[in-house]
């Protein structure tokens, strides 16, 4: 029985987590549906997916998704705070920091992880806020996972941001290759973790893969991102009707509804290796500007108002792409976004909504 399962089903669930070679050239031609592709991760043995800072806007999400396709018991999240009660009974979650590479490297070994998904950062505004803290986390972090990942042969997935690119970068659209000089620790981290990514990639094999996130719009609330800006829009709007918006009205950076983002992480993780041109893609999706946004709120919420007092948030803005030329992911993986603008703020909006009248 598990010969025919593992015959019939070689899954892209295989590709996450390293299974025989024989196997892995057969899936890498093969796609199937999750219900196939759970029924072979519950009858093969294979190692398993981490991902730290999982307990952040992100994590959970993504888990959701890998969990659904790999198995519940084959993704382990991890993160420095204690999980909720939900978190806790949706699978195997562990405490990890990623300052400790010891207990980072002992994790991956006992719970037998094959891939990590490194999400632990400090992001744009408050890495401009505490600069120690931002360095341990997102420099030190870093290093730490790309040693456990290489010593321990692992997969490893970073994301990136909008925020590695700098004003000399073209802005509109922005290639996956150009200038980047940013001028945001955030970004400075970021593109660090890029170069090393990929030159550890070329150095040691290792299998490290990265995606340029854009902002990330979502029901969750405002954290500490300048693209956050949006997630505060949408609760106000639901809340009290009045916003103040950090930005200009017309600073138009690249957005991505929070389904698309997780699902092209997930899709790119499983990419058969030797698919893969690049190790770093952007992925955009829409593109808009406060204003924009605002009136598309409007549509649903009429009496919303939005007054806007730009803050340094403002200036780290301005630096950023203003829409990402994505063209590579969807040639070479397939890549396509499906959110509009509009049926993004739909669902955003009215399940606030929902979850306000029914908390
Ligand atoms: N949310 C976005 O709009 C966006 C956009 C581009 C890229 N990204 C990237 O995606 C990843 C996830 O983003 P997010 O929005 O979920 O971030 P988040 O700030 O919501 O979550 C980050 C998590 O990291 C954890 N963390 C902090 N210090 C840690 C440590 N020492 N060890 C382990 N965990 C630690 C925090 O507790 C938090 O749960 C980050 O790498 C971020 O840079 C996010």
């Amino acid at each position: 029985m598990r010969s025919l399962l593992v015959q019939s089903f070689s899954s892209p669930c295989q590709q996450v987590m390293g299974i025989g070679r024989n196997r892995k050239l057969l899936m890498e031609r093969l796609v199937f549906p999750a219900s196939c592709i759970r029924a072979v991760c519950l009858h093969t043995n294979v190692s398993r997916v981490l991902i730290t800072g999982a307990l952040g806007q992100l994590g959970f999400g993504l888990a959701r998704i890998l969990r659904d396709q790999l198995g519940h018991h084959n993704v382990v999240m991890s993160d420095i705070h204690k999980a909720s009660e939900c978190v806790r009974d949706s699978g195997p979650y562990v405490y990890l920091n990623v300052q400790d590479q010891g207990l980072l490297a002992r994790t991956c070994v006992e719970q037998d992880i094959g891939c990590i998904v490194h999400y632990s950062a400090i992001l744009s505004a408050d890495a401009e806020a505490n600069t120690q803290r931002a360095l341990d986390i997102n420099i030190i972090g870093l290093h730490n996972v790309l040693e456990v990942s290489r010593q321990l042969n692992l997969k490893l997935f970073v994301p990136s941001t909008i925020g590695s690119f700098g004003p000399e970068s073209p802005r509109n659209p922005t290639p996956d290759l150009a200038v980047q000089r940013p001028k945001s620790l955030y970004g400075i981290c970021k593109i660090h973790a890029e170069l090393m990514g990929e030159y550890y990639h070329t150095k040691f094999g290792l299998d490290f893969r990265c995606l340029r996130y854009p902002g990330v719009i979502s029901e969750h609330k405002p954290g500490g991102g300048t693209t956050d800006y949006a997630l505060k829009m949408f609760h106000d709007a639901v809340t009290n009707q009045v916003n103040i918006c950090c930005l200009k009205l017309d600073t138009r950076l690249p957005m991505i509804y929070i389904d698309d983002l997780h699902h092209a992480t997930a899709q790119y993780l499983q990419m058969p290796n030797n698919l893969l041109k690049k190790r770093t893609y952007n992925i955009g999706a829409l593109d808009f500007s406060p204003e924009e946004l605002a009136l598309e709120i409007q549509k649903e919420n009429p009496s919303f108002q939005v007054t806007y007092k730009p803050d340094y948030r403002q200036r780290i803005a301005e630096t950023w792409p203003e829409k990402l030329d994505f063209s590579n992911a969807m040639n070479d993986w397939g890549y396509r976004p499906k959110y509009t603008l509009e049926t993004a703020c739909q669902k955003i909006l009215r399940s606030l909504k929902s979850k306000l009248n029914d908390p």
